[in-house]
């Protein structure tokens, strides 16, 4: 299986990601080992391009590399020349010249991803283009599901709150909708997004139906720096009706499992109480991410190599 790029989950087939998804148990099982090294991507060059704050994802793909013995660069925004004036195009015609094989790119505008993939001959990914796509995580988040449950076939996947702003929603949505889950968004009004339909997701406006029966409940920080208005009256107004408690969590199915991609917000999208119970998977969705990104590493790193070539 080779990648040429990960921009979007349509960049993906179904076999596609079944087959990424498949070979990151490999990946998982060689991250528990006391010795988390593969010399898979030797010789091959990373670059991990941060425009934006990241604890999980930017670490994640740095382990997934190293861990498969590629040379790993980190760039963050903050310490380039881009805080020179240097513009986006400039600054990845700069790092193309110097051979990357994979660029892993994340940025605060929608379509960066896409926009880098034009100035450069590396395998794009994209940790997250503004409100667009977060692929990887999507693919993490199937992944940890696969974990608890047989199939994502007929699943009911709540996906709660800050749907507007959300690239994991939108992310959620197309991969977790194309592996056969039933997918419901719900958040205030104000937080759904007017093109809804084009995801072909059910909506609602209140957590109640999404969460009623539900085996997978998704609960979304409100992506406060990407709010520009007044969304809703206040965090705790907004807490009283879309935060996750026991309660509200009783409509769920008994053994439905609770994610979040983090970073939490605690009290406000989810109570320390469902934060800190064992039906919580957050922390075994981090460890899934560097599973799923070792095997999209792979994927993206077989581009221009024969099936013969011995290396
Ligand atoms: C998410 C992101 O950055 O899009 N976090 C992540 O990658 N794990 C979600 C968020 O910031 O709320």
């Amino acid at each position: 299986m080779t990648l040429q790029r990960l921009v979007s989950i349509n960049d993906l087939s179904k076999d596609q990601a079944t087959a990424l998804l498949q070979s990151a148990n490999a990946f998982l099982e060689l991250s528990r080992r006391p010795v988390r090294k593969a010399p898979t991507l030797r010789g091959k060059t990373v670059l991990n391009l941060f425009f934006e704050n990241s604890t999980r994802t930017r670490t994640s793909f740095e382990l997934a590399g190293k861990r498969l013995s590629a040379d790993v660069v980190n760039i963050s925004a903050s310490a380039s020349s881009v805080k020179k004036g240097e513009s986006l195009k400039d600054t990845i015609l700069t790092l193309n010249a110097m051979h990357p094989d994979v660029l892993i790119v994340r940025h605060s505008a929608s379509g960066a991803a896409q926009f880098v993939s034009q100035y450069t001959q590396a395998v794009v990914v994209n940790a997250g283009d503004g409100t667009h796509e977060h692929p990887t995580q999507a693919l993490l988040d199937a992944f940890t599901i696969l974990q608890h449950k047989p199939s994502l076939t007929g699943l009911k996947v709540a996906i709660c709150g800050d749907i507007a702003h959300s690239r994991v929603a939108r992310s959620n949505a197309l991969l977790l909708s194309m592996l056969g889950a039933d997918v419901h968004l719900a958040g205030p009004r104000t937080l759904l997004p007017a093109d809804l339909g084009a995801l072909g997701c059910a909506t609602h406006e209140r957590l109640e139906p999404a969460l009623q029966d539900a085996d997978v409940v998704m609960m979304l920080r409100i992506q406060l720096e990407r709010l520009g208005g007044v969304y809703f009256p206040s965090l705790r107004e907004y807490s009283r009706f879309f935060g996750l408690n026991a309660q509200r969590l009783a409509q769920a199915k008994p053994d439905a499992i609770v994610m979040h991609p983090g970073p939490m917000n605690r009290g406000v999208e989810i109570g320390n109480d469902i934060a800190d119970s064992p039906q919580c998977v957050a922390l075994e969705q981090v460890e899934a991410g560097v599973a799923v990104r070792m095997a999209v590493l792979y994927a993206c790193s077989r581009l221009g190599q024969s099936d013969s070539d011995p290396s």
